[in-house]
């Protein structure tokens, strides 16, 4: 242990106080003892730093700070140098704010384009994200604050989040959404991680023995604190012997009391609390000197430069028919779209900054070299009809050689705590372009969006250029490309199919039940694409450029590729060159390719380079359910080089020795897994592959029942509850901005009423309204009616006594119990 020395000297409650949040965003300090109170804040794209009331929805106002590009977009640049620069910009705010940890970067796996939180999150395909995570977390831990990658695991969709049972195989959990953690791990040692709100195969994520000590401790050497996600935590004694370290936010005294009542009971020893104390101090401990001097200064204009520059290198060329751009200086051009004016550039919830300042299109067009003739809004911001809007963008349209659109998802399409409903853009937009292309055939899309949507508007326009969601200096990127400054280099990291019926979930995602059945196993993605033959609107690694690339020369072993990658035209440029490895003969079922390698290659106009893509440990592997390890089938593997996952130019071959393991799925039938068919997938195929049966995916009352279901339960009162909430929903569904506190509150579990009150409210009072829930609702009509009978009135009163007396009881009792807690802490602290 690096902290014997304070341990010893720590009381019981001291230990357990210390492993929870003393604040929303604060852990818990003693004076007598010399451990600072040390902050978190969100978050991955930008710090969110809250001085006053605070709150995990990003509601309340934050510190101005700078908002990067968020992941999605930095993705798309696969530069992992760039990475580490904004992740040492973050880390220089957060040391500037006086946060020791930083809730990022985010890389769970995209799994459907539905998930309202895509973008924060990478990609579809865990090697990508992985080392994109680990170039974040290098540039934050370098300026000696901690980083924090979320969220920790298989969390893939925002309907029911904090109580979603995801059932999911070993080897899919395994290849598709450990494999990104491990990497960020294994390469870049992040002194925290947070575990998912989810459920994985029936035990939530931070009560998950098997992913905290086993894999994460056990196996990849992690050897920092787990923190839970905000209101994530179930059991806080189960989260401890599983290896959770601190429970937030800010759960109270009841949760200190369970930990040493735990300890007295024998259920909980004191020596794994004791290894989690340590872990909490260290984090605590180490982050301070980085944050004890904090100023509250950084460089914000150097940080705005450097949003500007990941911007540009991070947005997609979709499309360029005849060269339309880059556009000359002097170009007449009309600007068209709400986006325009107010740009799209971050997403809602707890990754929302308050930027130091937030360029537009609009005020920009002026310095950049194109001559304006107007701008015109053309259509309501969050759909629905307005012909006046329209037709005046159509006309100015007509007064310009080139359009610019700028089109996007709005608001409530995409945020957390909800998923998507569809993958389109709003009618309105769509009908604008349209009408736009027929006066003038000039028409380039600027497209604001945190995930893929459909593009059957896309011959609407000669080009689209994907910003994704470029941060607060976004603007200025966009204009950067569309002027030719800048020459396009992103590549996707999430295949754009053609229509939402196409996905691999399509039938299922987001699930709406307990479990969110992972049926496709480990065909997501361009995974799913390739081996199904579905054809796709853009692929995986797409993204064009001003000039064009050749490939030639190959030479390929198992360590790797080198080959010459020549600039074929007469514009500077940059090429992402990928690596896929295949096996073309194999026995165990797998993907068509794999992404296993990719460079980011600079070259001035004609210029040749040769190029080398190293392969790692990963390569080759995949997970066998038989042996529970990673293994390797022997035999010839392709190693293909591609401009994307759909333009491989160059093959080469190369033997590799196995380890021999057996078939694990040998007489058992997994078909849908060899064809990769997955799009349905009946009940015993889905088994076989889990090697279990499907579990219930039944509502059941008790702590975890979400406030979403408690028309199922069995209580008046409650089903009032839930038809004031479905209410606040529709309102807030329809209003175009979506409401993070009903939303939370609708996909909560009562439990969190504990877990986020600060010790209002305590598991025992939960339990009460449990029960109340189960049946005392009803039975409580029986000694109403009985009081009604005897005396002639009575009966709302009783049954109103019946509801509340056991929650006051508890209540009270609770109110007793922290008194004397934080007597204790009180008193030790002397
Ligand atoms: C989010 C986390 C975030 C936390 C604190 C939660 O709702 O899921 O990503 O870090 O709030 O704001």
């Amino acid at each position: 242990m690096k902290h014997a020395d304070i341990i010893e000297k720590m009381t019981l409650e001291e230990k357990c106080a210390l492993l929870q949040g003393a604040t929303t965003f604060g852990s818990w300090g003693s004076e007598r003892l010399s451990i600072p109170v040390m902050e978190f804040s969100d978050g991955p794209n930008g710090l969110r730093h809250q001085l006053g009331a605070a709150d995990h929805l990003g509601i309340a106002g934050s510190e101005p700070a700078t908002c990067f590009p968020t992941a999605v977009t930095v993705a798309n640049t696969w530069d992992e140098a760039l990475g580490e620069k904004i992740g040492k910009a973050l880390g220089e705010e957060a040391a500037a704010q006086g946060v020791g940890t930083l809730l990022g970067p985010g890389l769970c796996m995209k799994r459907s384009p539905l998930c309202g939180r895509n973008f924060e999150y990478f990609s579809e395909d865990p090697y990508l994200a992985g080392k994109m995570a680990a170039s974040y977390v290098r540039g934050i831990q370098s300026e000696g604050v901690a980083a924090c990658p979320k969220h920790f695991a298989a969390n893939s969709q925002e309907t029911r989040r904090q109580a979603s049972n995801s059932v999911v195989d070993e080897r899919t959990l395994r290849e598709n959404y450990l494999t990104a953690f491990e990497i960020v791990v294994r390469e870049s040692h992040p002194k925290s991680i947070m575990s998912s709100y989810n459920l994985i195969n029936g035990t939530y994520a931070n009560e998950n023995r098997h992913l905290l000590r086993d894999i994460l401790r056990g196996e990849w050497g992690f050897d920092g604190a787990v923190i839970t996600d905000w209101g994530g935590s179930n059991d806080h004694v189960a989260g401890v012997e599983a290896g959770s370290t601190f429970e937030m936010p800010a759960p109270g005294m009841d949760s200190v009391r369970q930990l040493v009542a735990a300890v007295h009971s024998g259920r909980l020893s004191e020596e794994v609390l004791d290894g989690c104390v340590d872990d909490a101090l260290e984090l605590v401990l180490s982050t301070h000197p980085a944050v004890e001097g904090a100023t509250g200064e950084f460089d914000k204009a150097g940080h705005h430069a450097l949003a500007r520059e990941a911007a540009a290198e991070g947005a997609v060329l979709l499309k360029n028919d005849d060269s339309l751009l880059p556009l000359a200086a002097g170009t007449k051009v009309a600007l068209v779209g709400d986006f325009a004016r107010e740009p799209r550039y971050q997403g809602a919830g707890s990754s929302a900054v308050n930027c130091t300042q937030v360029d537009d299109i609009l005020d920009m067009v002026g310095e950049s070299g194109l001559t304006l003739v107007g701008y015109e809004q053309g259509f309501l911001r969050h759909g629905g009809e307005d012909a006046a809007k329209r037709d005046a963008a159509v006309e100015l349209a007509q007064h310009a050689d080139v359009v610019i659109a700028c089109l996007a998802l709005d608001e409530i399409a995409e945020s957390e705590g909800a998923d998507r409903r569809n993958m389109r853009l709003n009618d309105n937009q769509v009908e604008l372009l349209h009408a736009i292309s027929q006066v003038n055939s000039n028409v380039v899309v600027l497209l604001s969006a945190g995930s893929c949507v459909e593009t059957d508007w896309v011959a609407d326009a000669r080009a689209v250029l994907y910003l994704a969601l470029g941060g607060q200096a976004g603007a200025g990127a966009a204009l950067d490309l569309v002027c030719g400054r800048v020459n396009p280099s992103g590549k996707l990291t999430e295949t754009w199919p053609k229509r939402l019926a196409d996905t691999p979930t399509a039938d299922r995602f987001p699930a709406q039940g307990m479990s969110a059945e992972y049926r496709e196993g480990i065909y997501v993605g361009y995974r799913y694409y390739q081996m199904a033959g579905v054809e796709v609107a853009y692929p995986f690694g797409y993204g064009l450029s001003y000039t064009s690339f050749s490939y030639s020369d190959l030479k390929a072993t198992p360590k790797g590729v080198t080959f010459t990658l020549t600039n074929d035209g007469d514009r500077a440029g940059t090429e992402v060159c990928q690596l896929y490895v295949a096996k073309p003969n194999h026995q165990v079922f797998r993907a068509a390719q794999e992404l296993k390698g990719f460079a980011r290659v600079e070259l001035a106009a004609h210029e040749s380079k040769q190029v080398s893509i190293a392969l790692d440990d990963k390569a080759f592997r995949y997970f066998n359910v038989a042996t529970d390890a990673w293994e390797v089938e022997g035999g010839t593997y392709e190693l293909r080089v591609g401009a994307s996952s759909e333009d491989i130019r160059l093959v080469g071959t190369v033997e590799v020795e196995g380890t021999n393991a057996a078939d694990p799925y040998a007489g058992v039938d997994v078909t849908p897994y060899e064809t990769g068919k997955v799009q349905t997938v009946d009940d015993a195929h889905f088994a076989a592959l889990l090697g279990h049966p499907i579990p219930s995916p039944k509502v059941r009352i008790d702590r975890n029942m979400c406030f979403c279901d408690l028309n199922h339960g069995r209580s008046p009162i409650f089903w009032i509850v839930w038809l004031v909430l479905a209410a606040m929903k529709r309102a807030a569904d329809a209003s175009g901005k979506p409401n993070l506190n009903v939303l939370f509150i609708w996909n909560m579990p009562l439990r969190a009423l504990a877990k986020m009150t600060n010790g209002m409210v305590s598991v025992a009072m939960v339990d009460a309204i449990v029960r109340e829930i189960k049946w005392w609702g009803l039975a409580g009509i029986v000694p109403a009616l009985l009081v009604k009978l005897a005396t002639g009135e009575g009966f709302i009163l009783v049954w109103f006594l019946w509801f509340i007396v056991p929650i006051l009881v508890a209540f009270i009792a609770n109110l007793i119990g922290n008194a004397r807690t934080n007597g204790a802490l009180t008193l030790a602290g002397k």
